[in-house]
């Protein structure tokens, strides 16, 4: 007589839904514990100059972004061999924080997170033009936290006072 083994794999801590903020979310189909790694942003490693290239050939909304800035200069584009977590959304108070390891990108829970609510992680943005009101209400931000700054964007760094210092 045989015996069975269960090779049963873990049902995977969320999914993919629609989401009252914008587009498709990402929701938790379990409590998540804080610190807990929920899952990796995954896509194809490219540079930055294949990366404004596919942007101007996808001829897609300049406010809609898959990229995932890595800190050695390259991108991740979850658009591309992606997974769920490219649909994550952006908050501005999050429930997830994204960081890099080795060169890969996890996103982990900041704190509890019940099961079926969304998931989301502040994108700080860099947008190098100036922040104009058109830019701004491009990337305007609709993820209803208490502390929503209105924006997706990062605040653009200021010049250090001796770097604006021309004269002395
Ligand atoms: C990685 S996608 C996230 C999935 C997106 N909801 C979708 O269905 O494509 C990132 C894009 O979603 C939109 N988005 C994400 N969070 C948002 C927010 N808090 N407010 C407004 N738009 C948001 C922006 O267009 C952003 O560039
Ligand atoms: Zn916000």
């Amino acid at each position: 007589m045989s015996t069975s083994t269960s090779t049963s794999t873990p049902r995977p801590p969320c999914k993919v839904k629609l989401s009252p903020v914008h587009g498709n979310g990402v929701f938790a189909t379990r409590p998540i514990e804080a610190g807990e790694r929920i899952i990796e942003y995954l896509g194809e490693r490219i540079d930055w100059p294949e990366a404004l290239r596919r942007t101007e050939a996808s001829d897609g909304p300049v406010n809609h972004t898959f990229y995932f800035s890595l800190a050695d200069g390259n991108v991740v584009d979850g658009g591309s061999r992606g997974n769920d977590a490219r649909w994550i959304n952006h908050a501005c108070e999050p429930n997830c924080e994204a960081y890099e390891e080795d060169g890969r990108v996890f996103i982990h829970a900041l704190m509890e997170i019940e099961a079926g609510e969304e998931l989301n992680y502040n994108y700080a943005l860099v947008y190098d033009e100036r922040h104009t009101p058109a830019v701004k209400r491009a990337f305007g931000c609709l993820c209803g936290t208490p502390g929503c700054l209105g924006t997706m964007l990062a605040p653009k760094k200021r010049k250090s006072r001796a770097k604006a210092k021309t004269k002395t």
